[in-house]
């Protein structure tokens, strides 16, 4: 096939593009380099620099020939997102919609797009939840992500195009840089590297901090393979397991073999206290289950970052 991946020079979408040129697709990558780099790009893959928000994004998916677009670039940073929600916008909302138009004209067949099940969902109540529990945003940044879920909604209905969306847990692997969406396996891997103190943030009744679904990015690459064939509609991508903070430093520490000091931190305004996904749904429709465990993954991650 031939694919378009907006956001393939990033953490995730580079790795989802090498693994559809590995899989014999011909791949091209349009993406602004605002927080990707060359260096990830496939040496297979077309590159294209453009903001997805450009003519020159519209033009290249009117004249591309692509069947698939999957489309990871965006803007990533939720507090970036509540201190500037226009420009939050602008991307997530008005980039998705300049690709939508320009793709329906030229007969797009199938379009992937990422969602957050960490932002979408708001607050749970303690156990994971599967993608009937209602959306409640609670950033500009999610509200972005729901309405990109709503508007590919209204182009299968209206126009046809099939579309998956795939809501992402808390993603770490490779390649992650810190301070981004779910940066904190990043952050505790710079300072094990450093033998800085880490900063575990934590309310009074919660001492072990904020439990998160903290999901492998080689599992969510398996998810964009399976995202070509199968499924329509919305599906929770992550594991249902809810880590909490210290419990993912003390797994952190053990796979690099190494110390650091800690200390508490109170608990951040916004933060979401549980947030875990019930993922039966892409098992069934997509043929789709993790298959990293916490310890595998983040020793992969740590193996790669005392490369770098
Ligand atoms: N990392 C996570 O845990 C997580 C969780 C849920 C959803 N997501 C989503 O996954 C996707 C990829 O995130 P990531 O963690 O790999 O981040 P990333 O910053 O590494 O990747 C985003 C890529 O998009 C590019 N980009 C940003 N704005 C652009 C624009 N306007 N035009 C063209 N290119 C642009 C960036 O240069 C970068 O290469 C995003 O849509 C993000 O919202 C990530």
């Amino acid at each position: 096939m031939k694919i378009l991946v907006t956001g393939g020079a990033g953490f995730i979408g580079s790795q989802v593009a090498q693994a559809y040129v590995e899989a014999g697709h011909q791949v091209t990558v349009l993406d602004n380099l605002s927080t990707g780099k060359l260096e990830n790009l496939p040496p297979q893959a077309e590159f294209v620099e453009a903001d997805i928000t450009s003519p020159q994004a519209a033009e290249l998916v009117a004249d591309g020939g692509f069947q698939v677009i999957n489309h990871h670039a965006a803007q990533i940073s939720v507090p970036a997102s509540v201190i500037d929600p226009m420009n939050d916008a602008q991307s997530n909302v008005l980039g998705l919609l300049n690709l939508l138009e320009a793709g329906r004209h030229a007969k797009l067949e199938r379009f992937i797009f990422v969602s957050s099940g960490g932002a979408v969902y708001g607050e749970m109540q303690g156990v994971p939840v599967d993608e009937s529990f209602p959306a409640r945003p609670m950033s500009p940044y999610a509200v972005a992500k729901r309405a990109g879920e709503l508007y590919l909604d209204y182009y299968w209905l209206q126009h046809g195009l099939a579309s998956v969306v795939l809501r992402y847990a808390n993603v770490y692997g490779p390649r992650q840089i810190p301070h981004a969406e779910a940066g904190v396996v990043a952050i505790f891997m710079d300072c094990l590297m450093q033998g800085d103190e880490a900063t575990i943030y934590c309310p009074g009744d919660l001492p072990g901090g904020m439990k998160r679904d903290y999901t492998y990015v080689g599992d969510i690459v398996r998810a964009n393979l399976a995202a070509l064939q199968r499924g329509q509609g919305i599906y929770n991508i992550g594991t249902g397991v809810a880590t909490d903070t210290m419990t993912l430093w003390e797994a952190m520490k053990k796979a690099a073999g190494q110390d650091a000091p800690h200390c508490i931190g109170p608990a951040r305004a916004g933060d979401i206290r549980y947030s875990a996904l019930n993922c039966a749904k892409a098992a069934q429709e997509l043929g789709w289950t993790p298959q990293s465990d916490l310890a595998d993954g983040l020793a992969q991650t740590w193996a790669w970052r005392k490369k770098q």
